[in-house]
């Protein structure tokens, strides 16, 4: 059958081209994909594999459901659990040969009580130096450190931090934060523990504090060709991966001063006409973005009239020639032309990882693959 809704156009070619532009950047030190949250809404298991292709050995998830999907799904590169130890899911961990993230003194107790064989499990542990969410407390690292040795059924691979404001111009509070981070390492080296992965590099973290790589840099949002904020340096040439489409399905002629969509907010100043587009905020569209939103037609912007709905949306086309079928650019590139997500992410007080990670299961993921389709050309 012959799709008519949104759709999530995937560019993996631009995808792989942003990884090897990043880790040129920093000097091929290993990147740590982070493919939490279906890879940002990109598909974690198809943009797994292609990095997996190109030689990334490191990713990470939140949840252990997702850690299975991709082991399911055959992705063989460690797979980092972000969340908090679920104390239900060792024995999954175990068997699907994922990394654990310990970050408290509980989750050492759940380790001690839980009879795995030696060195099965792989963990990070995980300090807290500023962001006041996971993590033991940079004070009490020692203590922390000191009863995870005394485990002899993990293999601590890792040891790291997260930054809360490494993206933000003012790099006071996280330079306070790496330098807690640096304090832990030097008395995890005097603890004689020392883990092969040391990392606490974000995306903001990434560009805006070199000195902070250590040897992993842990990155999602580079990856997929945005930039985490405005005060990041921005001379890497990364773009965006995903581009967002839907087609029109209605077209009506309307008289000067007819309402459009709930609350009656957008009011035709002149006889006009309105096309509706199937997507709305169900499937990712961002609500708040109709007040001075649009979307593209070849060229042309288009003005979103009136609310956005859960499934649907309307846009004032005036003259311009468009028929059932014709697809409009909500966010992303196509041949015609940018919406940038971040323009739409500003205007409206949000993020660009709200707006990628708000696209819902029902638009059309499209996999497309350039490099792929230039070698069945030839
Ligand atoms: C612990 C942790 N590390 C790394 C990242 C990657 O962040 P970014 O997409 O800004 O690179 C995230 C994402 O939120 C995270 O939670």
């Amino acid at each position: 059958m012959h799709y008519i809704g949104p759709k999530v156009h995937i560019d993996l070619t631009q995808l792989v081209k942003n990884y090897h532009l990043l880790s040129n950047e920093v000097g091929n030190i290993p990147i740590m994909a982070t493919v939490k949250a279906n890879a940002y809404g990109h598909g974690s298991v198809e943009v797994s594999k292609a990095l997996e292709k190109e030689g990334v050995r490191y990713l990470a998830v939140f949840t252990i459901e997702e850690g299975i999907e991709l082991r399911e799904a055959g992705v063989k590169s460690d797979i980092l659990l972000y969340s908090k130890l679920n104390p239900h899911g060792i024995d999954g961990a175990i068997k699907h040969k994922l990394t654990l993230n310990i970050s408290s003194f509980d989750d050492l107790e759940i380790l001690k009580q839980h009879n795995v064989q030696e060195h099965t499990l792989k963990v990070h542990l995980k300090i807290d130096t500023g962001m006041t969410r996971l993590g033991v407390d940079h004070n009490h690292a020692e203590d922390f450190f000191r009863q995870a040795r005394d485990i002899d059924n993990i293999e601590i691979e890792g040891l790291y931090s997260h930054f809360a404001t490494a993206d933000e111009g003012d790099l006071t509070y996280a330079k306070s934060q790496l330098d807690k981070f640096n304090a832990v390492l030097t008395i995890a080296e005097e603890l004689d523990i020392n883990p092969v992965l040391v990392h606490c590099s974000n995306s903001g973290a990434i560009l805006n504090l070199p000195e902070s790589r250590f040897n992993l840099i842990r990155t999602g949002m580079l990856l997929y060709g945005g930039f985490p904020s405005d005060e990041v340096p921005q001379n890497i040439s990364i773009k965006p991966v995903m581009t967002f489409t839907a087609p029109v399905v209605e077209i009506r002629d309307v008289k000067a001063g007819t309402h459009i969509s709930y609350g009656g907010v957008y009011t035709t100043k002149e006889n006009t006409r309105i096309a509706v587009v199937q997507a709305g905020f169900a499937d990712g569209v961002p609500r708040p973005w109709y007040v001075d939103g649009f979307v593209k037609f070849k060229d042309k912007e288009m003005k979103i009239a009136g609310r956005i709905c859960m499934d649907q949306l309307m846009i004032d086309i005036g003259s311009n020639d468009i028929k059932y079928g014709d697809e409009v650019l909500i966010f992303g590139s196509n041949q015609h032309g940018t919406i940038p997500v971040n323009k739409i992410a500003k205007t409206i007080d949000s993020t660009s990882y709200v707006l990628v990670t708000a696209i819902g299961s029902r638009p059309k993921r499209i996999y497309i693959d350039t490099m792929l389709n230039d070698l069945k050309r030839h």
